[in-house]
Order: structure tokens, then C-alpha cells, then sequence
């Protein structure tokens, strides 16, 4: 039985939601196997997949692409589609947009909240378009990556973005990079599930990319990521010793070949 956005509000204060980013088929079989709740399709693959500098270049026809690949290899977790920047500004564009992804194989889609928001996420919710929103460090729009919060004015305004997300019926809200008792208040005020990435462990569930847990990703690490595996050494390990099988004669063998 795969995964529904009901069963993740269900598990609010019941149980953590287990949540990991995928970009295609094998890692999403991978990580489906391994017992996570959400795959998210995030557009973070434009950092991770393609070296961009941030998310802001990434097309909704590179999230299609990718979100295809990942629905192809899950069974179980729910797949989350994430809506890149100037795809979702009106309730127009975002059904539109929302609806592509759903057709590339994702069940719900992510948007990150920005001023102006609610319209779009609203009229997703009526036309029955299973949203995640997404409050605190929106890298979409935001003008540096730091932690979001740290004072009055901004803790209050991240609380009533993601009570107003709430209230509009999104199904969880992704808290990036805020300070943990203000994820914690959060949590305990909204009804929808928070998923916590740089926000503490009083969150509903955790998120992590999935290069920053493997340890794939060399060109930056956030001090709320932790290395679960240690793919760079791994990877560099395996590639030399093919590197050494080759040059010494060794790969390919007899029974490597075909006679
Ligand atoms: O794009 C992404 O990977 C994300 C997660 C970090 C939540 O938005």
C-alpha cells in the first residue's frame, strides 16, 4: 500500500516522518526500499545534479524529467514534486504547473511561500492538489543562506505564514533552517505536520538531501547535515581501484568476457 498525504497528517505527533530527496530512478528505489515516507523531488537537484550556483535557474520541464525518473522506481513512499521559482506565482500557473508534475508520476507538489502565496496554494487545495509548503529559508527567493528567525519580527512572521499554510489545508510544512524552539512553538501550534531541515528535533519529521547524508555533495556543507555514509571517499576508493584493475590488466578477467 503506497503512501498518502492523509497517512503523513496522521502520523502528527504520533509517529516521525522519514524524509529524503531523490532525483532518479535508482536512488528513489533505493531510498523506497529503505522505509522512507516522502520522496521529494526537490529542485534542489539543479545544485546537486547540475552545479548550479543556487535553485533559482531550475525549469519546470527539469522537474518533469526528474519527477519521471523518481515516480518509475517508488512503490511505497508518497513522491513529492517541488515547484521551481516563476511557476506558481498565480492560481492559474500553479495549477497548470502542479498538474505536469502529477502527470510525470508525483502525488503532491512543494511550494515555498513567498508574499503573495496563499492565492496559488488555496486554489491548489480546492482543486485537490496535495500541497507540502515550505516556510523559514526559502532558497527560492532568498537573499543569503543563514537561519532565518532569530528576532521577533521575523519568528512571528514564519509562524503566521505556516499557521495561514496550515489553515489553507496544506498537508505538511517543510521548516528550513530556523532556530529550534521557534520549530518547536510551530509545531506545536499548527495542525499540519512539520518536516524540520536546520530546524531541531521537536519537528514532526526530518528532511535531509539526499547527497548531504551520503556525503556526495563536496561543495557545501550546512552544520545541520550529517554525513550517514562518507560516498565521496567511497566513490574516489572504487573509481581508483578500477583505474589500477585496468592498467595492471586485471578488469576485464576471463569470466568478465565473453568467449
Ligand atoms: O529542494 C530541496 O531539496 C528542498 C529540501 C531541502 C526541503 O526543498
Amino acid at each position: 500500500m503506497s503512501i498518502t498525504p492523509d497517512h503523513i497528517k496522521q502520523k502528527k505527533g504520533k509517529q516521525k516522518i522519514i524524509a529524503l530527496t531523490a532525483y532518479d530512478y535508482s536512488f528513489a528505489k533505493l531510498l523506497d526500499s529503505a522505509g522512507v515516507d516522502i520522496i521529494l523531488i526537490g529542485d534542489s537537484v539543479g545544485m546537486v545534479c547540475c552545479g548550479d550556483k543556487d535553485t533559482k535557474s531550475v525549469t519546470i520541464e527539469q522537474m518533469v524529467y526528474h519527477t519521471r525518473a523518481v515516480a518509475r522506481g517508488v512503490k511505497k513512499a508518497l513522491v513529492v514534486g517541488d515547484m521551481p521559482i516563476g511557476t506558481y506565482e498565480t492560481a492559474e500557473s500553479a495549477i497548470q504547473n502542479a498538474q505536469k508534475l502529477l502527470d510525470a508520476g508525483a502525488q503532491a507538489v512543494k511550494i515555498e511561500e513567498f508574499p503573495g502565496v496563499l492565492p496559488s496554494v488555496e486554489a491548489l487545495v480546492k482543486k485537490g492538489i496535495p500541497v507540502m509548503g515550505h516556510v523559514g529559508l526559502t532558497p527560492q527567493t532568498a537573499q543569503a543562506f543563514k537561519v532565518q528567525g532569530k528576532d521577533n519580527e521575523t519568528a512571528e512572521k514564519i509562524m503566521s505564514d505556516a499557521s495561514a499554510l496550515s489553515e489553507v489545508g496544506v498537508f505538511s510544512i517543510v521548516l528550513e533552517c530556523i532556530p529550534t524552539p521557534l520549530a518547536a512553538l510551530i509545531t506545536k501550534t499548527v495542525a499540519a505536520p512539520t518536516i524540520g531541515i536546520g530546524a531541531g528535533s521537536s519537528c514532526d519529521g526530518q528532511i535531509l538531501v539526499s547527497y548531504d547524508l551520503l556525503g556526495m555533495f563536496p561543495d557545501f556543507r550546512p552544520k545541520f547535515v550529517r554525513q550517514f555514509f562518507h560516498g565521496d571517499e567511497v566513490i574516489k576508493r572504487a573509481v581508483e581501484a578500477f583505474r589500477q584493475a585496468i592498467e595492471t590488466g586485471n578488469f576485464p578477467s576471463h569470466d568478465e568476457s565473453f568467449s
